[in-house]
């Protein structure tokens, strides 16, 4: 099946994940249901299409292998492409995950909100998030751990050509002190950062510290089945949900192509305290009034 092939209502069902271009079927690829299981254990992600690429054939152009890593081609609408260096080792986030090109994908039909916008990418890897919203005009910053730094620069150089905003890459630890990043961006962008049970507490305590009232938070993962991811990601939702309004993206608002049942786009918002505060004043309000009553 080419890429392409079957749009304008007949669709092919077979998703761009399936199609065999920069990535090879794993063992660990349940291709009947649609969905990847991890890697063991449960708490790393599933290797994602582009790991199974690393592993397997390559589309001209799309899989190349580049020195010691590998390059991700990812077509834009206007015909460019984003080139996303991987790296043959390492850790998680060497490698561009199946949520992050939904999330990108899916930024390209909400460009116009984004120009000139000031956007946080927390969790990047190699960075394809940020780096497609910075290519739609939007000021970002993509953040990671220190071992990420290199690999980001290395991707914000090899696509500056395309960026009409602007992107820089920093180190920011979940938890840690986010000064630095303040006042609160118009976007917070998380691929496939839900994965790990330790993070919660502090990935939901910088969402809470960098996120105003104003701030969206655009946060794509993919459903996974298998160990205790099921259990994280029910945790994290329920922990969310103290201090943040979710609304999920349905599915036929993500990009045509670059979609997966089993991949979930969320717009997060703080929750309003204005109600709160209202109730506050009118209840504090009405007992002045009773004893002014009572007194008179
Ligand atoms: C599964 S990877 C996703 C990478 C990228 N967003 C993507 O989807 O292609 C998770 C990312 O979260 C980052 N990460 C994990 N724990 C972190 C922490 N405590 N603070 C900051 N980043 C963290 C990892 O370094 C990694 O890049």
């Amino acid at each position: 099946m080419g890429k392409g092939e079957g749009k304008g209502g007949a669709r092919a069902p077979s998703p761009w994940y399936r199609r065999g271009w920069g990535r090879a079927p794993s063992p660990g690829y349940n291709r009947g249901r649609g969905r990847r299981r991890p890697a063991g254990g449960g708490s790393e992600p599933a290797p994602g299409p582009s790991e199974r690429g690393r592993a397997g054939r390559s589309r001209a152009g799309a899989g190349a292998m580049a020195g010691p890593g590998f390059v991700r081609t990812l077509e834009k609408r206007d015909g460019s492409a984003l080139r996303l260096e991987q790296r043959g080792a390492g850790g998680v986030g060497c490698v561009v995950w199946d949520a992050a090109l939904v999330l990108a994908k899916f930024l390209e039909s909400r460009a116009a909100a984004l120009r000139r916008r000031a956007v946080l990418e927390l969790g990047a890897g190699p960075g394809a998030v940020g780096i497609m919203a910075a290519t739609l005009g939007a000021d970002v910053t993509v953040t990671d751990l220190e071992e990420l730094q290199d690999l980001l620069n290395v991707n914000i150089e090899k696509n500056k050509h395309l960026v009409t905003g602007s992107v820089q890459a920093k180190v920011l630890k979940w938890g840690e002190d986010v000064k630095e990043f303040l006042p609160a961006p118009d976007y917070i962008l998380m691929a496939d950062c839900i994965y790990y049970e330790e993070s919660l507490a502090p990935l939901l305590k910088t969402l809470k510290d960098l996120s105003g009232p104003d701030t969206c938070i655009i946060c794509c993962y993919e459903q996974r089945t298998m160990g205790k991811n099921p259990e994280i990601e029910r945790k994290y939702l329920e922990l969310l949900q103290v201090d943040f309004e979710l609304e999920k993206v349905p599915l036929e608002k993500h990009d045509e192509e670059y979609r997966s049942e089993d991949i979930h786009i969320l717009n997060i918002r703080r929750k309003k305290m204005a109600g709160y505060f209202f109730l506050l004043a009118y209840w504090g309000l009405s007992r002045i009034h009773k004893t002014v009553v009572y007194l008179a």
